[in-house]
């Protein structure tokens, strides 16, 4: 059967639907969304959160969940890297080619493009949704809606946590 490209955003919605339904926790919640993405959406190759260290002066985001290779960025803080500039700014970042956004901090050489949609708890930012693929420009308006979806189901479990 031929699955249309819009078809195939609805099925993982609804995925992630299920998941938020079944996840007792926000933790539980960002440890299922990352497989998720990152096994259903070819494009994906690297999907993680990065969380603001409660309390950290000057502010950093620390790695949470995530699925892919291993990354030499643990920590970031907020003025280095599209992780620093979408927690900074308080909005997502889409970065069709990482070669030529001079803010990019390299994980893997097989990086081209990245997306960045922060998570906030009554307003502030606490964290972000990182995704990275081996495809320049693979983060188009559905793939943004469908990543911010994520990122605000996570913003309101952690409002309930
Ligand atoms: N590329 C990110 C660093 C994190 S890795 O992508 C996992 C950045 O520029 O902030």
């Amino acid at each position: 059967m031929v699955t249309s490209k819009s078809h195939k955003f609805d099925d993982v919605r609804e995925e992630v639907d299920r998941l938020n339904g079944e996840a007792r926790t926000a933790e539980r919640l960002m440890e299922g969304i990352t497989p998720l993405l990152n096994r259903h959406m070819l494009k994906y190759n690297w999907v993680g959160f990065y969380m603001l260290e409660p309390g950290a002066v000057p502010p950093m985001l620390a790695l949470g969940r995530y699925q892919g290779a291993m990354t030499p960025h643990t920590r970031i803080p907020l003025n280095q890297g599209i992780c620093g500039a979408a927690a900074s700014l308080g909005k997502t970042v889409v970065v069709d080619d990482v070669t030529k956004d001079t803010r990019y901090l390299a994980c893997s050489l097989e990086t081209k493009s990245e997306i960045v949609v922060p998570v906030f708890v009554r307003g502030q930012v606490v964290g972000e949704l990182d995704i990275d693929s081996h495809f320049p420009g693979a983060f188009g308006s559905e793939d943004r809606a469908l990543i911010e979806y994520c990122a605000q189901l996570v913003s309101k479990r952690l409002e309930k946590d």
